[in-house]
Protein backbone atom coordinates (compact mmCIF):
# COMPACT_ATOMS: atom_id res chain seq x y z
CA UNK A 1 0.00 0.00 0.00
CA UNK A 2 1.36 3.65 -0.74
CA UNK A 3 0.27 6.94 1.15
CA UNK A 4 -0.64 10.39 -0.18
CA UNK A 5 -1.30 13.31 2.06
CA UNK A 6 -2.92 15.94 0.31
CA UNK A 7 -4.18 19.96 1.55
CA UNK A 8 -6.53 22.17 0.30
CA UNK A 9 -7.47 25.56 1.66
CA UNK A 10 -10.84 27.28 1.31
CA UNK A 11 -8.92 30.88 1.27
CA UNK A 12 -5.99 29.22 -1.75
CA UNK A 13 -8.06 29.63 -4.69
CA UNK A 14 -6.92 29.52 -8.00
CA UNK A 15 -9.46 31.46 -9.70
CA UNK A 16 -12.96 30.44 -10.85
CA UNK A 17 -13.34 27.09 -12.94
CA UNK A 18 -13.43 28.10 -16.69
CA UNK A 19 -16.57 26.05 -18.27
CA UNK A 20 -14.94 26.31 -21.16
CA UNK A 21 -12.01 23.76 -20.80
CA UNK A 22 -14.15 20.83 -21.08
CA UNK A 23 -14.40 21.57 -24.80
CA UNK A 24 -14.70 18.62 -27.51
CA UNK A 25 -13.38 18.77 -31.10
CA UNK A 26 -15.99 17.90 -34.34
CA UNK A 27 -13.38 17.67 -37.50
CA UNK A 28 -14.41 16.80 -41.02
CA UNK A 29 -12.23 13.57 -40.44
CA UNK A 30 -12.79 9.99 -40.61
CA UNK A 31 -16.62 8.87 -39.26
CA UNK A 32 -16.32 12.03 -36.86
CA UNK A 33 -19.35 13.89 -38.98
CA UNK A 34 -20.31 11.48 -41.47
CA UNK A 35 -21.58 8.28 -39.24
CA UNK A 36 -20.76 10.12 -35.55
CA UNK A 37 -22.62 12.95 -35.56
CA UNK A 38 -24.61 12.95 -38.51
CA UNK A 39 -26.15 9.63 -40.34
CA UNK A 40 -29.44 10.91 -42.47
CA UNK A 41 -31.03 7.42 -43.01
CA UNK A 42 -29.95 5.97 -39.82
CA UNK A 43 -33.04 4.54 -37.34
CA UNK A 44 -32.09 7.35 -34.69
CA UNK A 45 -31.51 10.13 -37.33
CA UNK A 46 -33.73 12.96 -36.79
CA UNK A 47 -35.34 14.95 -39.49
CA UNK A 48 -31.84 16.80 -40.49
CA UNK A 49 -29.90 13.26 -40.10
CA UNK A 50 -28.47 14.15 -36.78
CA UNK A 51 -27.88 10.91 -34.97
CA UNK A 52 -30.36 11.38 -31.75
CA UNK A 53 -28.05 7.82 -29.85
CA UNK A 54 -24.92 9.82 -30.00
CA UNK A 55 -26.38 13.02 -29.14
CA UNK A 56 -27.89 11.45 -26.10
CA UNK A 57 -24.20 10.62 -25.15
CA UNK A 58 -22.63 13.88 -25.83
CA UNK A 59 -25.00 15.48 -23.84
CA UNK A 60 -25.04 12.74 -21.23
CA UNK A 61 -20.37 13.66 -21.26
CA UNK A 62 -21.41 17.56 -21.39
CA UNK A 63 -18.53 19.35 -23.40
CA UNK A 64 -19.53 23.30 -23.23
CA UNK A 65 -17.72 24.26 -26.56
CA UNK A 66 -17.01 22.69 -29.57
CA UNK A 67 -14.46 23.48 -32.36
CA UNK A 68 -15.34 22.92 -35.80
CA UNK A 69 -14.47 22.00 -38.76
CA UNK A 70 -10.82 21.22 -38.67
CA UNK A 71 -7.70 20.30 -37.65
CA UNK A 72 -5.60 19.72 -40.80
CA UNK A 73 -8.84 19.45 -42.87
CA UNK A 74 -9.78 23.35 -42.46
CA UNK A 75 -6.56 24.07 -43.42
CA UNK A 76 -7.75 23.10 -47.58
CA UNK A 77 -11.46 24.09 -46.78
CA UNK A 78 -12.98 26.66 -48.25
CA UNK A 79 -16.42 27.33 -46.04
CA UNK A 80 -18.52 28.31 -49.26
CA UNK A 81 -18.84 24.85 -50.37
CA UNK A 82 -20.34 23.80 -46.50
CA UNK A 83 -23.50 26.79 -47.13
CA UNK A 84 -26.40 26.86 -49.70
CA UNK A 85 -28.78 24.68 -50.82
CA UNK A 86 -27.05 20.49 -50.12
CA UNK A 87 -27.78 19.53 -54.08
CA UNK A 88 -25.66 22.24 -55.06
CA UNK A 89 -22.84 22.02 -53.03
CA UNK A 90 -19.46 20.74 -54.63
CA UNK A 91 -17.60 17.46 -53.45
CA UNK A 92 -13.88 17.91 -53.25
CA UNK A 93 -10.98 16.15 -52.12
CA UNK A 94 -9.35 16.96 -48.80
CA UNK A 95 -5.76 16.51 -48.95
CA UNK A 96 -4.81 16.68 -45.48
CA UNK A 97 -6.83 13.08 -44.50
CA UNK A 98 -6.75 11.90 -48.42
CA UNK A 99 -10.55 11.73 -48.40
CA UNK A 100 -13.94 12.93 -50.48
CA UNK A 101 -15.79 15.30 -48.95
CA UNK A 102 -19.10 16.09 -50.36
CA UNK A 103 -20.16 18.94 -48.12
CA UNK A 104 -23.46 17.31 -47.38
CA UNK A 105 -22.40 18.77 -43.47
CA UNK A 106 -21.71 22.61 -43.28
CA UNK A 107 -21.71 25.35 -41.19
CA UNK A 108 -25.51 26.00 -40.82
CA UNK A 109 -25.45 22.03 -39.69
CA UNK A 110 -23.20 22.42 -37.73
CA UNK A 111 -24.88 25.32 -35.66
CA UNK A 112 -27.80 23.73 -35.60
CA UNK A 113 -26.04 20.73 -34.21
CA UNK A 114 -24.64 22.63 -31.60
CA UNK A 115 -27.80 23.94 -29.91
CA UNK A 116 -29.43 20.28 -30.31
CA UNK A 117 -26.39 19.34 -28.18
CA UNK A 118 -26.11 22.77 -26.01
CA UNK A 119 -22.76 23.56 -26.89
CA UNK A 120 -20.54 26.79 -27.46
CA UNK A 121 -19.57 26.67 -31.80
CA UNK A 122 -15.53 27.22 -31.61
CA UNK A 123 -15.13 27.94 -35.62
CA UNK A 124 -11.57 27.96 -36.84
CA UNK A 125 -10.51 29.43 -40.04
CA UNK A 126 -8.91 28.28 -43.29
CA UNK A 127 -5.14 30.66 -43.10
CA UNK A 128 -3.39 27.63 -45.32
CA UNK A 129 -4.53 27.95 -48.36
CA UNK A 130 -6.35 31.97 -47.75
CA UNK A 131 -6.30 34.57 -45.80
CA UNK A 132 -7.64 38.04 -44.82
CA UNK A 133 -10.35 37.79 -47.26
CA UNK A 134 -12.38 34.59 -46.55
CA UNK A 135 -11.90 35.15 -42.79
CA UNK A 136 -13.49 38.53 -42.66
CA UNK A 137 -16.30 37.19 -45.35
CA UNK A 138 -16.73 34.59 -43.20
CA UNK A 139 -17.00 36.68 -39.71
CA UNK A 140 -19.53 38.86 -41.81
CA UNK A 141 -21.75 35.73 -42.95
CA UNK A 142 -21.63 34.10 -39.71
CA UNK A 143 -22.27 37.34 -37.35
CA UNK A 144 -23.54 40.21 -39.05
CA UNK A 145 -27.03 40.71 -38.72
CA UNK A 146 -28.40 41.36 -42.31
CA UNK A 147 -28.38 43.95 -45.08
CA UNK A 148 -25.03 43.21 -46.30
CA UNK A 149 -24.14 40.67 -49.16
CA UNK A 150 -22.69 38.13 -47.33
CA UNK A 151 -25.20 38.31 -44.41
CA UNK A 152 -28.01 38.29 -46.41
CA UNK A 153 -26.74 34.99 -48.04
CA UNK A 154 -26.93 33.31 -44.63
CA UNK A 155 -30.66 34.22 -44.34
CA UNK A 156 -31.48 33.33 -47.82
CA UNK A 157 -29.92 30.14 -46.89
CA UNK A 158 -32.40 29.56 -44.32
CA UNK A 159 -30.65 31.48 -40.25
CA UNK A 160 -32.32 34.54 -40.11
CA UNK A 161 -30.26 35.46 -36.81
CA UNK A 162 -26.98 35.36 -36.86
CA UNK A 163 -25.13 32.81 -35.15
CA UNK A 164 -23.10 35.33 -33.09
CA UNK A 165 -20.02 32.63 -32.95
CA UNK A 166 -17.21 34.50 -30.06
CA UNK A 167 -14.65 32.08 -30.56
CA UNK A 168 -12.42 31.84 -33.90
CA UNK A 169 -9.27 29.53 -34.24
CA UNK A 170 -7.07 32.01 -36.89
CA UNK A 171 -6.35 27.89 -38.52
CA UNK A 172 -4.49 25.45 -37.07
CA UNK A 173 -1.17 23.96 -36.97
CA UNK A 174 0.67 26.10 -39.02
CA UNK A 175 4.21 25.58 -37.37
CA UNK A 176 3.59 21.47 -38.92
CA UNK A 177 5.42 20.84 -42.00
CA UNK A 178 2.47 18.45 -42.51
CA UNK A 179 -0.09 21.10 -42.55
CA UNK A 180 -1.20 22.51 -45.90
CA UNK A 181 0.24 26.24 -46.16
CA UNK A 182 3.14 25.80 -43.48
CA UNK A 183 4.66 28.86 -42.36
CA UNK A 184 7.29 30.33 -40.71
CA UNK A 185 6.54 31.91 -37.47
CA UNK A 186 7.02 35.33 -39.06
CA UNK A 187 5.04 34.80 -42.06
CA UNK A 188 1.98 33.33 -39.61
CA UNK A 189 2.43 35.90 -37.07
CA UNK A 190 1.94 38.98 -39.50
CA UNK A 191 -0.92 36.87 -41.29
CA UNK A 192 -2.96 35.94 -38.04
CA UNK A 193 -2.25 39.55 -37.21
CA UNK A 194 -4.09 41.16 -40.53
CA UNK A 195 -6.82 38.58 -40.13
CA UNK A 196 -7.66 39.16 -37.09
CA UNK A 197 -7.31 42.71 -37.63
CA UNK A 198 -10.03 42.47 -40.26
CA UNK A 199 -12.44 40.03 -38.71
CA UNK A 200 -12.56 41.80 -35.63
CA UNK A 201 -13.21 45.02 -37.95
CA UNK A 202 -16.34 43.18 -38.65
CA UNK A 203 -17.66 42.02 -35.17
CA UNK A 204 -15.14 43.69 -32.33
CA UNK A 205 -16.86 41.33 -29.77
CA UNK A 206 -15.22 37.77 -31.29
CA UNK A 207 -12.23 36.30 -29.17
CA UNK A 208 -9.27 35.18 -31.27
CA UNK A 209 -6.82 31.80 -30.86
CA UNK A 210 -3.79 32.48 -32.52
CA UNK A 211 -2.17 28.81 -33.50
CA UNK A 212 0.81 28.08 -31.40
CA UNK A 213 2.69 24.60 -30.94
CA UNK A 214 1.59 21.48 -32.28
CA UNK A 215 3.48 19.71 -29.29
CA UNK A 216 6.50 20.07 -27.15
CA UNK A 217 8.78 18.74 -29.48
CA UNK A 218 8.35 20.87 -32.47
CA UNK A 219 11.52 22.54 -33.31
CA UNK A 220 10.20 25.88 -32.92
CA UNK A 221 8.95 25.67 -30.10
CA UNK A 222 8.96 28.18 -27.46
CA UNK A 223 10.25 30.33 -30.18
CA UNK A 224 6.69 30.48 -32.45
CA UNK A 225 4.78 31.51 -29.74
CA UNK A 226 7.31 34.76 -28.78
CA UNK A 227 7.04 35.23 -32.94
CA UNK A 228 3.46 34.85 -33.65
CA UNK A 229 2.65 37.09 -30.20
CA UNK A 230 5.18 39.75 -31.11
CA UNK A 231 3.07 39.95 -34.24
CA UNK A 232 -0.65 39.32 -33.35
CA UNK A 233 -0.42 40.41 -28.88
CA UNK A 234 -2.78 43.16 -29.98
CA UNK A 235 -5.04 41.30 -32.13
CA UNK A 236 -5.32 38.09 -30.23
CA UNK A 237 -6.77 36.75 -26.58
CA UNK A 238 -5.43 33.14 -26.55
CA UNK A 239 -2.55 31.13 -27.86
CA UNK A 240 -3.10 27.34 -28.60
CA UNK A 241 -1.30 24.44 -27.64
CA UNK A 242 -2.13 20.92 -28.93
CA UNK A 243 -0.52 17.50 -27.43
CA UNK A 244 -1.46 13.91 -28.04
CA UNK A 245 0.29 11.39 -25.93
CA UNK A 246 0.64 7.28 -25.79
CA UNK A 247 2.34 4.39 -23.85
CA UNK A 248 5.22 3.65 -25.32
CA UNK A 249 7.13 -0.08 -25.59
CA UNK A 250 4.98 -1.05 -22.81
CA UNK A 251 6.08 1.88 -20.47
CA UNK A 252 3.02 2.36 -18.46
CA UNK A 253 4.57 3.90 -15.48
CA UNK A 254 5.84 6.65 -18.13
CA UNK A 255 2.29 6.70 -19.72
CA UNK A 256 0.64 7.52 -16.44
CA UNK A 257 3.45 10.70 -15.68
CA UNK A 258 2.57 12.62 -18.79
CA UNK A 259 0.58 14.78 -17.44
CA UNK A 260 4.08 16.28 -16.05
CA UNK A 261 4.57 17.02 -19.88
CA UNK A 262 1.43 18.92 -20.30
CA UNK A 263 2.00 20.92 -16.96
CA UNK A 264 5.48 21.99 -18.23
CA UNK A 265 4.02 22.96 -21.93
CA UNK A 266 1.56 25.17 -20.29
CA UNK A 267 3.98 26.80 -18.11
CA UNK A 268 6.29 27.42 -20.57
CA UNK A 269 3.70 28.90 -22.60
CA UNK A 270 2.44 30.86 -19.87
CA UNK A 271 5.94 32.33 -19.62
CA UNK A 272 6.65 32.71 -23.16
CA UNK A 273 3.34 35.11 -23.50
CA UNK A 274 3.98 37.01 -20.39
CA UNK A 275 7.56 37.71 -21.54
CA UNK A 276 6.13 39.29 -24.79
CA UNK A 277 3.56 41.52 -22.79
CA UNK A 278 6.43 42.42 -20.16
CA UNK A 279 8.47 43.52 -23.73
CA UNK A 280 5.31 45.47 -24.97
CA UNK A 281 4.83 46.98 -21.27
CA UNK A 282 1.00 46.04 -21.52
CA UNK A 283 -1.04 44.62 -18.67
CA UNK A 284 -3.31 42.62 -21.67
CA UNK A 285 -2.64 38.98 -20.73
CA UNK A 286 -2.94 36.13 -23.10
CA UNK A 287 -4.51 32.78 -22.16
CA UNK A 288 -4.26 29.70 -23.42
CA UNK A 289 -6.43 27.57 -25.44
CA UNK A 290 -5.25 23.73 -24.94
CA UNK A 291 -7.40 22.93 -27.72
CA UNK A 292 -6.14 19.45 -28.99
CA UNK A 293 -5.25 17.13 -26.33
CA UNK A 294 -6.02 13.16 -26.13
CA UNK A 295 -4.15 10.13 -25.81
CA UNK A 296 -3.87 9.16 -29.64
CA UNK A 297 -1.98 5.80 -30.42
CA UNK A 298 -0.34 6.83 -33.25
CA UNK A 299 0.93 3.42 -35.37
CA UNK A 300 2.89 3.70 -38.92
CA UNK A 301 1.44 5.01 -41.98
CA UNK A 302 1.24 1.92 -43.64
CA UNK A 303 -1.97 0.98 -41.14
CA UNK A 304 -5.22 0.99 -42.62
CA UNK A 305 -6.32 3.25 -40.56
CA UNK A 306 -3.58 5.98 -40.81
CA UNK A 307 -4.37 9.01 -43.01
CA UNK A 308 -1.25 9.24 -45.19
CA UNK A 309 -1.78 5.60 -46.86
CA UNK A 310 -1.92 7.18 -50.35
CA UNK A 311 -2.33 3.43 -51.62
CA UNK A 312 -5.78 3.73 -50.64
CA UNK A 313 -8.12 4.90 -52.78
CA UNK A 314 -10.27 7.79 -51.99
CA UNK A 315 -13.43 7.40 -49.83
CA UNK A 316 -15.66 9.28 -48.57
CA UNK A 317 -15.62 9.10 -44.35
CA UNK A 318 -12.92 6.33 -44.39
CA UNK A 319 -12.27 5.08 -40.94
CA UNK A 320 -9.62 6.40 -39.90
CA UNK A 321 -7.24 6.53 -35.91
CA UNK A 322 -10.54 4.71 -34.63
CA UNK A 323 -8.27 3.83 -31.48
CA UNK A 324 -9.78 1.90 -28.49
CA UNK A 325 -9.30 2.95 -25.12
CA UNK A 326 -8.62 1.24 -21.86
CA UNK A 327 -8.36 1.17 -18.27
CA UNK A 328 -5.24 3.12 -18.24
CA UNK A 329 -6.51 5.25 -20.96
CA UNK A 330 -8.74 6.77 -18.94
CA UNK A 331 -6.62 7.26 -15.85
CA UNK A 332 -4.00 9.57 -17.93
CA UNK A 333 -7.29 11.17 -19.44
CA UNK A 334 -8.14 12.09 -15.85
CA UNK A 335 -5.19 13.39 -14.99
CA UNK A 336 -4.79 15.65 -18.53
CA UNK A 337 -8.26 17.24 -17.10
CA UNK A 338 -6.66 17.75 -13.49
CA UNK A 339 -3.90 19.60 -15.15
CA UNK A 340 -5.79 21.92 -17.03
CA UNK A 341 -8.02 22.40 -14.49
CA UNK A 342 -4.83 23.33 -11.66
CA UNK A 343 -4.04 26.27 -14.43
CA UNK A 344 -7.72 27.09 -15.16
CA UNK A 345 -6.53 30.54 -14.28
CA UNK A 346 -4.55 30.88 -17.07
CA UNK A 347 -6.05 28.03 -19.91
CA UNK A 348 -9.57 28.94 -20.39
CA UNK A 349 -10.35 26.79 -22.90
CA UNK A 350 -9.72 23.00 -24.01
CA UNK A 351 -10.99 20.89 -26.46
CA UNK A 352 -10.19 17.24 -26.16
CA UNK A 353 -10.20 15.80 -29.45
CA UNK A 354 -12.33 14.44 -30.95
CA UNK A 355 -15.62 14.39 -29.91
CA UNK A 356 -17.12 10.74 -31.94
CA UNK A 357 -15.26 7.90 -33.44
CA UNK A 358 -11.80 9.31 -34.05
CA UNK A 359 -9.81 9.33 -31.02
CA UNK A 360 -12.97 9.67 -29.70
CA UNK A 361 -14.67 9.61 -26.02
CA UNK A 362 -17.94 8.32 -28.23
CA UNK A 363 -17.69 5.12 -30.47
CA UNK A 364 -20.71 4.61 -33.42
CA UNK A 365 -21.02 2.27 -36.05
CA UNK A 366 -23.09 3.40 -39.22
CA UNK A 367 -26.46 1.80 -39.44
CA UNK A 368 -25.55 0.02 -35.62
CA UNK A 369 -25.28 1.69 -32.36
CA UNK A 370 -23.14 4.34 -29.90
CA UNK A 371 -21.27 3.47 -27.53
CA UNK A 372 -18.91 4.97 -24.13
CA UNK A 373 -15.46 4.07 -24.38
CA UNK A 374 -13.80 4.02 -21.53
CA UNK A 375 -12.03 8.06 -21.61
CA UNK A 376 -15.97 9.02 -21.33
CA UNK A 377 -15.79 8.68 -17.76
CA UNK A 378 -13.07 11.31 -15.97
CA UNK A 379 -14.47 14.04 -18.68
CA UNK A 380 -18.24 13.37 -17.98
CA UNK A 381 -17.42 13.62 -14.14
CA UNK A 382 -15.56 16.39 -14.36
CA UNK A 383 -17.47 18.42 -16.59
CA UNK A 384 -20.47 17.84 -14.69
CA UNK A 385 -18.82 18.30 -11.13
CA UNK A 386 -16.02 20.48 -11.59
CA UNK A 387 -17.76 24.11 -10.39
CA UNK A 388 -17.22 27.16 -8.49
CA UNK A 389 -13.45 28.05 -7.88
CA UNK A 390 -10.81 25.82 -8.53
CA UNK A 391 -8.50 24.90 -5.24
CA UNK A 392 -4.98 24.88 -4.83
CA UNK A 393 -3.85 21.09 -4.22
CA UNK A 394 -0.20 20.69 -2.29
CA UNK A 395 0.80 16.62 -2.62
CA UNK A 396 3.18 14.72 -0.09
CA UNK A 397 2.73 10.96 -1.39
CA UNK A 398 5.00 8.01 -2.27
CA UNK A 399 6.46 8.28 -5.96
CA UNK A 400 6.07 6.25 -8.99
CA UNK A 401 10.12 6.17 -10.41
CA UNK A 402 9.39 6.86 -14.38
CA UNK A 403 11.86 6.50 -17.49
CA UNK A 404 10.72 9.45 -19.00
CA UNK A 405 9.59 12.04 -15.88
CA UNK A 406 11.74 10.79 -13.17
CA UNK A 407 10.02 10.89 -9.67
CA UNK A 408 5.80 11.55 -9.83
CA UNK A 409 3.61 11.42 -7.16
CA UNK A 410 1.48 8.50 -7.12
CA UNK A 411 -1.53 10.30 -6.65
CA UNK A 412 -2.61 13.14 -8.69
CA UNK A 413 -5.51 15.53 -8.19
CA UNK A 414 -7.62 18.71 -8.59
CA UNK A 415 -10.08 20.02 -6.76
CA UNK A 416 -13.29 22.78 -6.95
CA UNK A 417 -15.38 24.22 -4.22
CA UNK A 418 -18.67 24.65 -5.25
CA UNK A 419 -19.56 27.64 -2.90
CA UNK A 420 -23.31 27.60 -4.01
CA UNK A 421 -24.04 24.02 -3.16
CA UNK A 422 -22.26 23.92 -0.48
CA UNK A 423 -20.10 21.26 -1.98
CA UNK A 424 -16.14 20.54 -2.82
CA UNK A 425 -14.99 17.88 -5.22
CA UNK A 426 -12.15 16.18 -5.67
CA UNK A 427 -10.85 14.00 -9.16
CA UNK A 428 -8.19 12.04 -8.15
CA UNK A 429 -5.90 9.11 -10.19
CA UNK A 430 -4.12 6.58 -8.27
CA UNK A 431 -0.66 5.95 -10.81
CA UNK A 432 0.37 2.84 -8.89
CA UNK A 433 0.07 -0.34 -11.07
CA UNK A 434 0.03 -2.71 -8.34
CA UNK A 435 -0.88 -0.92 -5.27
CA UNK A 436 -3.50 0.57 -3.65
CA UNK A 437 -2.81 3.87 -2.14
CA UNK A 438 -4.07 5.27 1.36
CA UNK A 439 -5.54 8.87 0.86
CA UNK A 440 -5.65 11.41 3.31
CA UNK A 441 -7.07 14.95 2.93
CA UNK A 442 -7.01 17.86 5.15
CA UNK A 443 -9.39 20.79 4.26
CA UNK A 444 -8.18 23.80 5.42
CA UNK A 445 -11.14 26.26 6.45
CA UNK A 446 -13.99 23.46 5.94
CA UNK A 447 -15.63 21.54 8.00
CA UNK A 448 -17.21 18.44 6.03
CA UNK A 449 -21.31 16.89 6.69
CA UNK A 450 -21.06 14.26 4.31
CA UNK A 451 -20.09 12.46 1.00
CA UNK A 452 -22.84 13.06 -1.47
CA UNK A 453 -20.40 11.41 -4.58
CA UNK A 454 -17.83 8.59 -4.53
CA UNK A 455 -16.88 6.34 -7.66
CA UNK A 456 -14.43 4.73 -8.89
CA UNK A 457 -12.71 4.23 -12.46
CA UNK A 458 -10.48 0.93 -12.48
CA UNK A 459 -9.51 -2.60 -13.65
CA UNK A 460 -13.23 -4.18 -14.03
CA UNK A 461 -13.06 -7.93 -12.35
CA UNK A 462 -11.80 -10.55 -14.71
CA UNK A 463 -10.04 -7.67 -16.44
CA UNK A 464 -6.72 -5.94 -17.11
CA UNK A 465 -5.33 -2.39 -16.86
CA UNK A 466 -5.76 -2.90 -21.15
CA UNK A 467 -9.79 -3.98 -21.05
CA UNK A 468 -11.47 -1.69 -23.43
CA UNK A 469 -15.54 -1.19 -23.92
CA UNK A 470 -16.75 -2.53 -27.08
CA UNK A 471 -19.96 -2.24 -29.13
CA UNK A 472 -20.99 -6.20 -27.58
CA UNK A 473 -19.86 -4.98 -24.05
CA UNK A 474 -18.53 -1.83 -21.91
CA UNK A 475 -17.23 -3.51 -18.85
CA UNK A 476 -15.10 -0.17 -17.91
CA UNK A 477 -17.38 2.29 -16.34
CA UNK A 478 -17.73 3.79 -12.73
CA UNK A 479 -18.40 2.08 -9.84
CA UNK A 480 -19.14 3.55 -6.21
CA UNK A 481 -16.15 3.35 -3.73
CA UNK A 482 -16.94 2.48 -0.84
CA UNK A 483 -15.15 3.70 3.03
CA UNK A 484 -14.73 7.14 2.30
CA UNK A 485 -14.98 8.86 5.59
CA UNK A 486 -15.07 12.45 6.53
CA UNK A 487 -14.43 13.65 9.97
CA UNK A 488 -14.36 17.15 10.77
CA UNK A 489 -11.62 18.31 8.66
CA UNK A 490 -9.87 15.28 7.41
CA UNK A 491 -11.28 13.54 4.34
CA UNK A 492 -10.15 9.37 3.90
CA UNK A 493 -9.87 7.11 1.24
CA UNK A 494 -8.40 4.51 -0.42
CA UNK A 495 -7.84 4.15 -4.21
CA UNK A 496 -7.76 1.09 -5.73
CA UNK A 497 -4.44 0.30 -8.07
CA UNK A 498 -4.61 2.11 -11.33
CA UNK A 499 -8.09 3.82 -10.86
CA UNK A 500 -9.48 7.50 -11.63
CA UNK A 501 -12.19 8.40 -8.78
CA UNK A 502 -14.87 11.61 -7.78
CA UNK A 503 -15.35 12.28 -4.41
CA UNK A 504 -17.75 14.80 -3.59
CA UNK A 505 -17.68 16.66 -0.09
CA UNK A 506 -20.61 18.29 1.47
CA UNK A 507 -18.69 20.87 3.36
CA UNK A 508 -19.49 24.36 5.63
CA UNK A 509 -16.93 26.74 6.58
CA UNK A 510 -15.04 26.16 9.50
O1 LIG B 1 -7.14 15.49 -34.27
C1 LIG B 1 -6.45 14.93 -35.35
C2 LIG B 1 -5.45 15.88 -35.98
O2 LIG B 1 -4.38 16.07 -35.10
C3 LIG B 1 -5.92 17.27 -36.28
O3 LIG B 1 -6.56 17.39 -37.50
C4 LIG B 1 -4.64 18.05 -36.30
O4 LIG B 1 -4.84 19.40 -35.98
C5 LIG B 1 -3.75 17.31 -35.35
O5 LIG B 1 -2.49 17.09 -35.86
Amino acid sequence: MTTARITIDRDFRVGDVPRRIFGSFVEHMGRCVYTGIYEPGHPQADERGFRRDVLELVKEMGPTIVRYPGGNFVSGYNWEDGVGPVDQRPTRIDGAWHTIETNAFGLHEFVDWAREADVEVMEAINLGTRGVDAARALVEYANHPGGTAWSDMRRANGAEDPFDIKVWCLGNELDGPWQIGHKTPDEYGRLAQEAGKAMKLVDPSIELVAVGSSNTGMPTFGAWEHAVLNHAYDEVDYISLHAYYQEHDGDAKSFLATATDMDYFIESVISTADAVAAQRKTKKRINLSFDEWNVWYQRGLDTDDQPHNVERSWRTHPRLIEDEYNVTDAVVVGTFLNSLLRHGDRVTIANQAQLVNVIAPIRSEEGGPAWRQSIFWPFARMSQLARGSILRTAVTSDKVDTAKYGDADVVDVSATWDEENGTVAFFLANRGLDERCDVSVKLGGFTASGISRAEVLTIPDGGTRLTTNTQDAQPVGLTPLEGVTADGSTLSLQLPALSWAVVVVDVTRA
